[in-house]
């Protein structure tokens, strides 16, 4: 597939495998993908398999990433993670402000900007997931919800900031539904938010930055969506929790 910029195609694992089960995950992951140079992959298991999964992917090309951090440095936060402790576990990327912890952990778009800079400035490549509901889709208000959320999440990120995180857009109605947006319909808010971005901060910035399709893709989806000219990637649930399945999505991209 001949793209302006590499595509990045990670796997959510959400809150998914025993250390044991993501062990043979990821071996067989790197045994089908770890040499090939053409897609950037990713995998983010939950953080007890982290440590695992980071030591067996050590002289892979698949990257490791955390599916949540948060905006603190060290003390008293009871349950945190901080970005110092996911670097430490040679973890390169994390996943944040995701629609499940937008609504399940009630994350706002300020919480998100926080976790963003920590990662940032930490380090970390952060993939920041934005995306309307069905009932906002349905009320035409999918352009204000998004790029309400893009100017909330990614206020005050510097060109090089901006050029070091990737964008998911993540319909809500498409995640875990077997729904995917059409690829118009992908296509139609990725070019938006590269809009959004030229707006902000140029269109240096707006033409490198990545931004990643998430909502049901699959392998016999996953080419279409991702020949789409402003569609750099994919974020992947369901289907990332197999080898085949995850495997098949990058080699249909590849040719
Ligand atoms: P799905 O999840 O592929 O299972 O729809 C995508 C996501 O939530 O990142």
């Amino acid at each position: 597939m001949n793209k302006e910029r590499k595509l990045i195609i990670a796997g959510n694992w959400k809150m998914n495998k025993t250390v044991a089960e993501a062990t043979d995950l990821v071996e067989a992951l790197d045994r089908d993908l770890g040499t090939q140079t053409d897609v950037d992959v990713v995998v983010c298991p939950p953080f007890t398999a982290l440590d695992t999964v980071s030591a067996k992917l050590k002289n892979s090309l698949i990257k490791v990433g955390a599916q949540n951090m948060s905006e603190n440095d060290y003390g008293a936060f009871t349950g945190e993670i901080n970005a110092g402790m996911l670097r430490d576990l040679r973890v390169h990327y994390v996943i944040l402000g995701h629609s499940e912890r937008r609504e399940y952990q009630k994350e706002s778009d300020a919480l998100i900007n926080a976790k963003t800079k920590a990662a940032l400035t930490a380090g970390l490549k952060p993939i920041v997931c934005v995306g309307e509901t069905l009932a906002q889709r349905e009320a035409n208000e999918t352009e204000s919800v998004v790029g309400q959320q893009i100017a909330g999440s990614l206020a005050g990120l510097d060109a090089e900031q901006l050029k070091d995180t990737v964008i998911a857009y993540e319909p809500v109605w498409a995640i875990g539904t077997g729904k995917t947006a059409s690829s118009e319909q992908a296509q139609e808010v990725h070019a938006f938010i590269r809009s959004e971005i030229n707006k902000s901060h140029g269109e240096e910035v707006a033409k490198a930055v990545r931004i990643q399709y998430g909502g049901s893709v699959k392998p016999a989806n996953a080419e279409e969506l991702l020949g789409q000219p402003d569609v750099d990637g994919a974020l992947v649930g369901g289907a990332s929790l197999e080898a085949r399945s995850f495997s098949d999505i990058i080699n249909n991209t590849r040719n």
